[in-house]
This record gives structure tokens, C-alpha cells and sequence, in this order.
């Protein structure tokens, strides 16, 4: 492969890596909008006035958390890609197929934003359900999407499956295939129709609890693996030990954890017990990945090819320790989650959850997509004016989301206080809540942490442009598998 250095040029990608770079532009422009539309849900808490009837805080709050999902599955889409031909030492096939289904879904998510922000106050009907909204949070996508997503993900599986079957098939490419299966297929479960608001409940929950704490983790353990080998060096043997054990630990304790939602909507009371018990295993294998990535940095004295790429990984790892599994431990025995269940605890939990497990790792691929487009450049430290800008990126976007969790956990803290034990979970609590200093307060400093996050997601975008532009000295060799 010939290669152009310092310069983006897709003559230093392989079929698969140029497809993935699409996908990884778009997920950053996803990205951009989820902030946007984070910063004014959260002004409206604050301004509850704030172009209403023009913007509602509902369709801003549905965009923000879609944009969410789609951008991490794009991105989860274009690292798998970036990885398949290396990974099975064979050119992706149906290459020509994959590109078309990127415009296809690409087309359909543009349409569905649009439906979002124009077309969302209407009758609660058939018509609206195919057209408008599914009225499933995080997946609100009309039912003409949902197909749509369905057909392009069977293609995309096909692609990665048959890949791997006619190149070499891996342990990593072993677990890949049956987790993706396993992702995609779950998502069914998440479309059927049924009126009746439990049963919707208990279906819509193996979408969202399997993806986030199953197979979406196993996706990223997968992830992971090849980026330690990629970036430290790392033994193929070590990683595939390690992802086995993970993976392993992963559906034993995720799947029946999936409990921790049935406390309230009307399932059997066995629920209590099942879902305390094994939704607080969860956390032993995201221990277990800490231990990892650090094991596996120390043991090469953090020498590495992606200075960037290494610190992002870090990122993610402690970031899915303490989002995940300490956040989402503090409230999932039934004992407690009756004080905060969907307080702004729940907030506080799920972004520290999903950035630092998820939007994290994606980062960490951003950059080595960075590296190679530019014909495989040194990023190993000593960046040309001391690489401010991936550091000044890294601290914003992290201090930003941990301000933003400490500040919804002091709302959250007093809502559990004033509504659920003071005024034992009346309308009139909520009210009481909801207007308590300590609450509008800790809305304040959440909107001021996240315009932190949003100064760190523009460095990043900034930076993610420029660097290694001009650099002549190549990656930093590192040993072989
Ligand atoms: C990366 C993995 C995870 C992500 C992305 C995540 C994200 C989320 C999100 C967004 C919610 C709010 C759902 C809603 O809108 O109702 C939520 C709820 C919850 N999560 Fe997680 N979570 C993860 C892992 C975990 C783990 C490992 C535990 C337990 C140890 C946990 C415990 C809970 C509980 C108990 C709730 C219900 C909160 C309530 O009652 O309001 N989560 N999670
Ligand atoms: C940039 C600053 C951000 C602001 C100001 C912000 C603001 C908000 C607001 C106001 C809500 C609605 C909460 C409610 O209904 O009470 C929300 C929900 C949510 N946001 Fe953000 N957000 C930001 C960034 C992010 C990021 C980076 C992520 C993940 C990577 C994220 C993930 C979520 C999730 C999962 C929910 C649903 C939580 C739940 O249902 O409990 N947000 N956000
Ligand atoms: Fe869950």
C-alpha cells in the first residue's frame, strides 16, 4: 500500500477503513448535534419558557438521546469495518453493498431528524406510528425506519460474517459475529406493537438494558482487544484469554440483571430478588477490563504506537468502571432504587455510562483512524507544539462529564429526599422537588459543566483535522503479535 504522509488521503486506507471513515464523519456530526441539543433541554429546565411550542423540550430531549444511540452505532459500524480487513487478512466482502446501505441509512436518519424537529404533535394513531414516532425512548424511530435499520444491518452482518468465514477467522472474530447477532436481533423485540404499557415496557428493556449492559459491552470488549494489540503490542493469546473471561462474566451477570427495571412496572415480585442480585455482579467484569488495559499499558511501560488513541482506551476503561459499575450499583438494589428510580440519579448514571464506556472507546478509534489516514504518522508523544490540543480535549470533555454527573447526583440526592421520603412520592413531592434551591442549583452547574464538554468537543473536532498534518516521522514501531 503506498502511502502519502501528513496527508489525508484515502490511498492510505483499505477498502474496509475507507468505508469506515464515513461512518466515523458522520457519528462526529451526530455528536455535535447530541451536545447542541443537550445544552438547550438543559436551558429549559432552567427557562422552562425557552421556545416553547417552537423547540419542545420533549423533541429536544428525543433528539439528544437519539443522536446518542445512532452516533454510537455508527461508530461501533465503522470500527468494526476498520478492523475487518486486518483482523481477517481478506478484503471486506460486498464492499460495493456496505457503501450503498451507509447512504441508504444515512438518507433514512436524515429524514427521521427532520420528522423530529418538524412534524411531532398529531394524533396517537397507526399513521403516526409508521410515520412519526414509535414513542420508545431511544428508539423513537418510526416504523418504516425500523425496517429500514433491520434490512441494513443484515447486510452489514452479512459483510462481517462472510468476511471473516472466507479470510481467517479469529477468537475475536468468533465472539464479534455471535454478539452482533445477538445485538441486532435483540432489536426486534423493541418493535412489535401492543398497547398495553407493561408489556411494552418488559419487550423495550431487552433492547435497551441487553444492548447497553450485554452485548454493546461485549462489542466494545471485542474493540478493545484490537485496539491493545494495535496500539501496545499486545499478544493475540493475552487479549483472546482475557476477552473470553470477560465476555463470560458479561452475559452472566447482564442478562438476569436486565431485572433491575422490572421493580416498578407491574411484573411478578421474584423480580426484586433476580435483578438485585445479578444486576450487582455487574460490575465484576468491568474490574475485570480495568485490570486489563492497565495490566497490559504497565507491562509495556505505556509504550506505544497512539498516544491518544492509549489515553482514550484509559479513558474508557475507568470510565465504564465508575459509569457502569459504580454508578449503576449505587441505585440498582430494589432497597434503594424505590428512593431514586427516575430521579435525576438515573441522569447522573446514564452519562456517565454511556460516555465513559461508549463515546470514549469510539474516540480512542477516532484517533487511530486519524493516524492511518494520514499514511501512519508518529503519535507517539513529542507532538509538534507538545499536542495541547488531544490533551486540552481529553481534560475538558472528561472534567465536563464528571461535573455534569456530580451535579445531577445533588439534584437527584434531593429529589430522593424531598419527593420520595419527605413527602412520600405525591404529585405535590415532585412539585417540591423540582423547585428546591439545591435542585434548580445543580441544574445550573450541569448546564455549566456541559458548555465545559462542549468547548472539549470542538478541540476535538478541531484537533482530529490537524493532527499529524505535515509530520514526516512515522509510527512508532511496536512489537508484533
Ligand atoms: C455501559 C453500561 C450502562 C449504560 C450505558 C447505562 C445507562 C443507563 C441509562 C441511560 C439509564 C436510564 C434509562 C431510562 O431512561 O430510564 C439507566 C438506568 C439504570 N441503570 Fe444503567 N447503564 C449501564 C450499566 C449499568 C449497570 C452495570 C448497572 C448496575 C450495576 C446499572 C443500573 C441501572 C439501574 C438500576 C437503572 C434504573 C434507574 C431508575 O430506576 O431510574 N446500569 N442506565
Ligand atoms: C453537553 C452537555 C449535555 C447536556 C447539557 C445534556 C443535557 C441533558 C438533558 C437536559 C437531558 C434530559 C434529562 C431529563 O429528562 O431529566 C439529558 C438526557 C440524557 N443525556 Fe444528556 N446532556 C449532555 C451531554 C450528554 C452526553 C455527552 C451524553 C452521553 C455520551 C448524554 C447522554 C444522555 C442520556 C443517556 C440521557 C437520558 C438519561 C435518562 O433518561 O435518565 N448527554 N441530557
Ligand atoms: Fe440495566
Amino acid at each position: 500500500m503506498a502511502t502519502t504522509m501528513g496527508r489525508l488521503d484515502s490511498a492510505n486506507l483499505n477498502g474496509g477503513q475507507k468505508l469506515a471513515v464515513k461512518y466515523f464523519l458522520v457519528a462526529g456530526i451526530l455528536f455535535g448535534a447530541q451536545i447542541l441539543f443537550g445544552l438547550i433541554s438543559g436551558l429549559q429546565y432552567l427557562m422552562p419558557e425557552l421556545l416553547y411550542g417552537v423547540l419542545d423540550f420533549s423533541v429536544n430531549r428525543m433528539v439528544h438521546i437519539n443522536a446518542l444511540v445512532v452516533w454510537l452505532l455508527y461508530g461501533f459500524l465503522g470500527s468494526v469495518y476498520w478492523m475487518l480487513e486486518e483482523e481477517s487478512q481478506h478484503e471486506v466482502v460486498g464492499l460495493k453493498l456496505g457503501n450503498l446501505i451507509f447512504w441508504v441509512l444515512t438518507s433514512a436518519v436524515t429524514v427521521v431528524v427532520l420528522v423530529y424537529l418538524l412534524v411531532q404533535v398529531g394524533p396517537g394513531n397507526q399513521t403516526s406510528l409508521w410515520l412519526i414516532n414509535e414513542g420508545r425512548e431511544y428508539i423513537e424511530a418510526p416504523r418504516w425506519a425500523d425496517i429500514g435499520i433491520v434490512v441494513s444491518v443484515l447486510v452489514f452482518f452479512y459483510n462481517v460474517a462472510t468476511t471473516f468465514s472466507k479470510g481467517r477467522y479469529t477468537g475475536i472474530a468468533g465472539v464479534l459475529v455471535l454478539d452482533l447477532l445477538a445485538l441486532f436481533g435483540l432489536y426486534l423485540a423493541g418493535m412489535f406493537y401492543t398497547p398495553n404499557i407493561s408489556v411494552d415496557q418488559y419487550w423495550w428493556w431487552w433492547v435497551i438494558h441487553l444492548w447497553v449492559e450485554a452485548t454493546w459491552e461485549v462489542m466494545v470488549a471485542c474493540i478493545m482487544a484490537y485496539g491493545l494489540m494495535k496500539v501496545l503490542g499486545v499478544r493475540r493469546k493475552i487479549v483472546e484469554t482475557w476477552l473470553y473471561i470477560e465476555v463470560a462474566l458479561m452475559f452472566g451477570s447482564g442478562i438476569l440483571g436486565l431485572g433491575h427495571h422490572y421493580f416498578w412496572i407491574g411484573t411478578p415480585e421474584y423480580w426484586f430478588t433476580i435483578g438485585g442480585l445479578f444486576s450487582a455482579l455487574e460490575p465484576v467484569p468491568l474490574v475485570a477490563m480495568v485490570v486489563h488495559a492497565v495490566f497490559d499499558a504497565g507491562a509495556r511501560h505505556a509504550k506505544n504506537s497512539n498516544h491518544p488513541t492509549m489515553a482514550w482506551l484509559i479513558a474508557h476503561a475507568f470510565g465504564n468502571f465508575f459509569g457502569a459499575g459504580v454508578w449503576g450499583f449505587m441505585h440498582t438494589l430494589p432497597q434503594i432504587n424505590l428512593y431514586t428510580h427516575g430521579t435525576q440519579w438515573s441522569a447522573s448514571h446514564g452519562h456517565l455510562a454511556f460516555f465513559g464506556a461508549y463515546a470514549t472507546i469510539i474516540i480512542a478509534f477516532f484517533y487511530l483512524a486519524a493516524q492511518r489516514w494520514r499514511g501512519g504518522v508518529w503519535m507517539s508523544g513529542e507532538l509538534p507544539g507538545n499536542g495541547w490540543k488531544w490533551k486540552w480535549a481529553l481534560g475538558l470533555l472528561n472534567l465536563g462529564m464528571i461535573g455534569m454527573t456530580v451535579a445531577l447526583l445533588i439534584s437527584g440526592y434531593e429529589q430522593s429526599q424531598i419527593e420520595r421520603a419527605i413527602e412520600g412520592s405525591s404529585w405535590i413531592g415532585y412539585f417540591a422537588a423540582q423547585a428546591h434551591p439545591w435542585f434548580i442549583q445543580g441544574m445550573w452547574w450541569r448546564e455549566a459543566f456541559g458548555v465545559m464538554f462542549a468547548l472539549g468537543f470542538v478541540l476535538l473536532v478541531w484537533d482530529l483535522l490537524t493532527i499529524g498534518k505535515g509530520e514526516t516521522r512515522a509510527q512508532q514501531a511496536i512489537a508484533a503479535e
